[in-house]
Parts: structure tokens; C-alpha cells; sequence
């Protein structure tokens, strides 16, 4: 700032002289047309608008001015001011319309460049189908539980009512799990569990009766892989153990959960078979839901579904044998009870025509993918 004016005299106060000022506000706007960046921008308009900038300091020299040259210089001064600042303002507009234009080609993206995610899979469609028919029991007040995979022998033969000598428990069957060699463990006692039914005993050991579950799960047998069977399956077994359960409640109960998964005019039919955890025993049979019966005995209307047989065989049912729940520690003079247990592979086989039951466990996207989200 200069020394104070004692003269009082305008012309002596060199930063105020018109052309003085004029110089400043023409510096300031060629500084703003050479600004080619926001950033330089930003530079030159603290140098030529900022508290230190020539026309800061010039505005703050009018204090010292006698009051009749006071009028004079601040309009020359706020005329500079003013146009210092609407050039800065234009220059602003320029630049950012300009960054605006180039990030939208900067950050341009090409859409129809090749996709190189790998591609979304899908939810195999054993378990949307085990889910599926999981809640149709869990509508009806079921639970749903589980059993170890690796199962006790006593679990999976003895409690079920399986003799010593039972075929099923013989290796061509049953997978048998080592323990180390040498050692009294060695014959472990444990099994691969070859059906989902020892969850029966372990779930009338576990709960307070009545007992009503429902147990997906996976199963192991030695059968070769081929396209009717795999050593690797998966089961749904029911099981309801409670006062006065009868056949009749077995009945309804398939018939229900046919209706539920198949359409409301499904119906089911037993015919007799043997199962030691299970007096009597059954093979149920369901309705072919594509001909519903009418390709019997009709060349003119072969189905594929059901061979032109009518039924689709499900699996197996019948009453809880009094000897598994004597096992179990469940009064057969007081409790009677149903279950039923079927595969899931030869359901989805007949349910959506899979022909091959190694395309199922073949992990391959492309079987998959067609079922997409299917809840
Ligand atoms: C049983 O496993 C009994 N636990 C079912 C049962 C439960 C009966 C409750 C009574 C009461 P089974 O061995 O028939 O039954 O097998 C049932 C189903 O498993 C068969 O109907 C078939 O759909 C399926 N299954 C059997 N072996 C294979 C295999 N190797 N590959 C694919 N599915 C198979």
C-alpha cells in the first residue's frame, strides 16, 4: 500500500490512474484467455481477482483518497473489477463446457464390445426340485431335517429293522467307510448312508412325538453310473408318527403332495412291495401326468413319459414297522405311523424328460442354464 496521500491529490496515487487500471483489467482478461485448463484458470483468477491481485490492492487505496476523488476512482476501479470478473466467469463457461465434451468421449463406453464376465450358471435343478417339494410339506406343518451323510450302520440297517443278513448291507451294495488299518476301528461301523430313511430314527430319538419331518438329502450306493442310476442320489423321505395315523393318511398324503407338484387332478396308487422299517409296504405309483392313463392300451396315443403304462413309479411307503419304533423307544401300542421315500434324479427325469441321468451330475452349465432361476 502506498504512503498515506497528503496532498489529497488522485494523480499521485499511481495504481489508480485510468490507464493504470485499464492495464490490470486487461492483463486479467488476456491471463483468462490464455488459461487453456480449469486448473490454470484457477490460477490466473487468484492472480487477477485474489486479496493480493492489482486491482485488490488498487480498490484498497481509495481509502486514502480525499472524499471528492473517492467517487471517481471506485466506479473506475468497480467498472474494472466488474469486467474482470464477468471474463472470468465466460472463460469458466468455455472451459467446463470443453472438459464436459471431452470426458464424454474420454469415458465413452463401446457396448458392443464382447462380454468377457464369465457367464452366470444356474441353480441345479435337484435342488430347486428338492426345495420344491421340501415345501410342500413344510405348508402342511412339516420340519424339515437332517442326518449325517456318513451314517452309523446301526442308523442305517440295524434301527430300520434290517437282519444281520440282509442283502443291502453286503459291499456290492453299501459303501463302507475304513477306519486306519490294523486298528479295532477298522471295521468302523460307519456307511456312506444308502437311503435317507435312518433320519427316522434319528428323528423319533431326538424330538418329543408327534413327529411330522421331511428330509432331503443326498445317498450313496454302488451302483454303477449309467442312465438310470447313479452312486451319488439324492432321496425325500417322510416320516409322521403320531396317535391314530393310518393308511388312509398315508394315501392322502401322496395324493396331496402329487396334486401340489403335478396339478390338481393327480391322484396316486400303492401296490405291495416289502420294506423291513415299513408293515405293510408299498410301491406307490403316480398318475403319468402327461397322458394321465389315456395312452394305455391306445396306439394312436403312445406317451413317452410313462412308457404308455399309465403310472410313473415314485418309490417306496408304507406304516412305520412297531419294531422301529419299539427301537426307537416309541409305544407302538400308542403311536402308528407313515413315511415314504423317493428319488429325486428319476423325478426330474420324468418331470422335465431328461433322458440321461449322467447329465445330471456331469456339472455342465449348459444342463443347467435352461431350468435358469427356477425357485
Ligand atoms: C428306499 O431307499 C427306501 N428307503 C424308501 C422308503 C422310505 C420306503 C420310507 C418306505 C418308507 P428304494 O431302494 O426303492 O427305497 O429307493 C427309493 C428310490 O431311490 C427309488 O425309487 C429310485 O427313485 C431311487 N434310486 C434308487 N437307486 C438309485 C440310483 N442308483 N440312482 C438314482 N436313483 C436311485
Amino acid at each position: 500500500m502506498s504512503a498515506p496521500n497528503k496532498s489529497y491529490d488522485p494523480v499521485e496515487v499511481e495504481t489508480l490512474k485510468p490507464e493504470e487500471i485499464e492495464r490490470m483489467r486487461d492483463e486479467a482478461l488476456a491471463a483468462f484467455a490464455a488459461a487453456d485448463s480449469l486448473d490454470a484458470l484457477h490460477e490466473a483468477k487468484v492472480a487477477h481477482t485474489g486479496p493480493a491481485s492489482p486491482l485488490a490492492l488498487a480498490n484498497r487505496e481509495i481509502g486514502a483518497l480525499p472524499p471528492h476523488a473517492k467517487a471517481e476512482a471506485g466506479k473506475r476501479v468497480g467498472q474494472a473489477r466488474g469486467a474482470v470478473n464477468k471474463g472470468l466467469a465466460a472463460r469458466q463457461t468455455e472451459l467446463e463446457a470443453e472438459r464436459d465434451a471431452r470426458v464424454l468421449v474420454e469415458e465413452a463406453v463401446d457396448v458392443t464390445l464382447p462380454y468377457d464376465r464369465v457367464p452366470a450358471g444356474a441353480r441345479h435343478p435337484l435342488t430347486t426340485m428338492m426345495e420344491r417339494v421340501a415345501d410342500v410339506f413344510v405348508a402342511m406343518g412339516y420340519e424339515v431335517a437332517e442326518g449325517p451323510e456318513a451314517e452309523a450302520e446301526w442308523f442305517n440297517f440295524d434301527a430300520l429293522n434290517f437282519l444281520p443278513d440282509h442283502p443291502a448291507r453286503q459291499m456290492q451294495d453299501t459303501f463302507f467307510v475304513q477306519g486306519p488299518k490294523g486298528t479295532e476301528e477298522s471295521g468302523s461301523g460307519v456307511v456312506l448312508r444308502t437311503h435317507t430313511s435312518p433320519v427316522q430314527a434319528r428323528a423319533l430319538l431326538d424330538r418329543e412325538l408327534p413327529v411330522y419331518i421331511v428330509c432331503p438329502g443326498r445317498v450313496f450306493r454302488t451302483d454303477e453310473l449309467d442312465a438310470t442310476h447313479t452312486p451319488v442320489f439324492h432321496q425325500i423321505e417322510l416320516l409322521a408318527v403320531d396317535e391314530g395315523l393310518t393308511m388312509a393318511d398315508l394315501k392322502g398324503t401322496l395324493d396331496h403332495m402329487v396334486q401340489a407338484l403335478f396339478g390338481e387332478d393327480m391322484k396316486t396308487r400303492l401296490r405291495p412291495n416289502y420294506f423291513p422299517f415299513t408293515e405293510p409296504s408299498a410301491e406307490m405309483d403316480m398318475l403319468c401326468y402327461v397322458c394321465k392313463g389315456e395312452s394305455v392300451g391306445n396306439p394312436d396315443r403312445p406317451c413317452r413319459t410313462c412308457s404308455s403304462e399309465g403310472w410313473i413309479e415314485l418309490g417306496g411307503c408304507g406304516m412305520v414297522n412297531p419294531r422301529v419304533l419299539t427301537a426307537c423307544g416309541v409305544d407302538p401300542e400308542k403311536y402308528s405311523g407313515f413315511a415314504f421315500g423317493f428319488g429325486i434324479e428319476r423325478m426330474l427325469m420324468f418331470r422335465h424328460n431328461v433322458e440321461d441321468m449322467r447329465d445330471m451330475v456331469e456339472g455342465d452349465v449348459r444342463f443347467t442354464r435352461p431350468f435358469g432361476m427356477e425357485i
